[in-house]
């Protein structure tokens, strides 16, 4: 029988896959994986502050606890304790009031983005996206064709005559955001910024994405309000338990208004059904059964040391015009060098000296060289931090200014 039609190899793919853009960052995480390189390219939480032990005893609970039940398949919304847990803590940490009917379990906060784009996203629907943005985001509205509207944000949060002028121009269909300690720049929106993004939003029909995965992992400073706080109708909050207790189990969450949650619910379903039941009792059972909040301070004190690391030794090694966010929070810290330097070029350079970092183009959307750099300070002690800025402040010497 003869099987007609195109095979090329560029036939079979879906529209949809063709435009995603790869992460580059698995392509540096590469070159950075050799151990004589000092890399602050990962952007991955501590493994030291993993819970192992505390991990161990709360799997064995759950197992003699509930044997075969926690093995089988459970509902799509996630574990009931788990939800009035994360809604708990909420209320008591935000004084944010969100009903557990409105909760979510997802396969960490990436899943609950693919799911936004999925019920949310015509192909060429506006999106606007924070430049620099989180690449991870980036990548899922891609796959629904998203036509990504950027807007500045820097130490001074979203600025708002860019977010007036593109929302003049018709609502655009959602706004993704990371309003605290942000991936990639470390920056986080001010209080005054926040209530006039919400201003902008309130009554239209533009949903709000808020991105929170760092938000408890906070160094100094005034907690500042949730977008859920000022604008509920119109804000998904995302959570994640992947910073504050491990990423492995892909565990997170979404806070969404009734009938947007109705939606993702069946996305979710023709999705995965579920997530990992046995994975949301041994989260709930490790945190029940342990001081969550002490483990949390137990890493913030750790990164709060290496963000110190890293900013005393940028001070001291990189030349004075070197500009850099200094994070309260999180972990990520963004270098902008004079408009005229290549930061892929210094990469080509620092990585000779064995040090690594991610070059900020694939943070923005459309764009190849820029001046700008992430450096992850969550996974290098701090004399290991100092030696590697000061490779690079050598390296910026070296770097041509065109
Ligand atoms: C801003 C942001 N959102 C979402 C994620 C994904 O987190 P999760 O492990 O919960 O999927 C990350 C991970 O680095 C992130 O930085």
């Amino acid at each position: 029988m003869q099987i007609s039609g195109d095979l090329s190899p560029k036939s079979i793919f879906s529209d949809r896959i063709s435009d995603v853009p790869k992460s580059f960052i698995r392509e540096i995480l590469k070159v950075a994986i050799d151990p004589s390189v000092i890399s602050f390219a990962g952007g991955l939480p501590n493994r030291k502050l993993f819970p192992v032990e505390e991990i161990k005893e709360a799997t064995n609970r759950v197992l003699e606890e509930y044997g075969r039940d926690v093995l089988q398949y459970s509902n799509t919304e996630g574990f009931l304790e788990l939800r009035k847990y994360i809604a708990q803590r909420y209320l008591e940490k935000q004084n944010l009031d969100i009903p557990v009917d409105n909760i979510l379990i997802t396969n960490g906060s990436q899943q609950g983005l693919d799911l936004l784009g999925k019920i949310l996203l015509n192909q060429g629907d506006e999106a606007v996206i924070e430049e620099p943005g989180y690449l991870g985001a980036i990548q899922a509205l891609s796959v629904y064709r998203a036509s990504f509207r950027p807007v500045p944000v820097s130490e001074e949060g979203m600025a708002l005559a860019r977010l007036k002028a593109v929302m003049s121009q018709g609502a655009p269909k959602l706004i993704y955001t990371v309003p605290n300690f942000q991936n990639p720049a470390g920056i986080s929106y001010p209080e005054a910024n926040r209530l006039g993004v919400a201003d902008l939003l309130r009554n239209t029909p533009t949903l709000l994405i808020e991105d929170d995965p760092y938000g408890e992992l906070q160094f100094e400073g005034e907690k500042k309000t949730s977008f859920k706080k000022l604008i509920p109708e119109n804000t998904i909050l995302l959570g994640s338990f992947s910073k504050t207790v491990v990423p492995s189990f892909r565990l997170g969450w979404l806070a969404a208004p009734d009938h947007i949650l109705e939606k993702l619910v069946i996305a979710k379903q023709a999705a995965d059904l579920h997530t990992n039941n046995f994975a949301q009792h041994v989260i709930y059972r490790y945190i029940k059964d342990n001081n969550f909040d002490a483990h949390i301070e137990k890493i913030v004190s750790v990164y709060r040391s290496q963000r110190n690391a890293m900013i005393e030794s940028i001070r001291h090694y990189f030349p004075q015009e070197i500009k850099y966010t200094k994070p309260e929070g999180g972990m990520f810290l963004w270098v902008t060098l004079p408009p005229q330097m290549s930061s892929m070029k210094l990469f080509e350079i620092a990585i000779q000296d064995k040090v690594a970092f991610v070059p900020g183009h694939p943070f923005y959307i459309n764009k190849t060289e820029v001046n700008t750099l992430r450096l992850n300070f969550s996974c290098v002690d701090e004399e290991t931090i100092q030696l590697g800025i000061k490779r690079l402040g050598r390296a910026i010497i070296q770097l041509p200014a065109a």
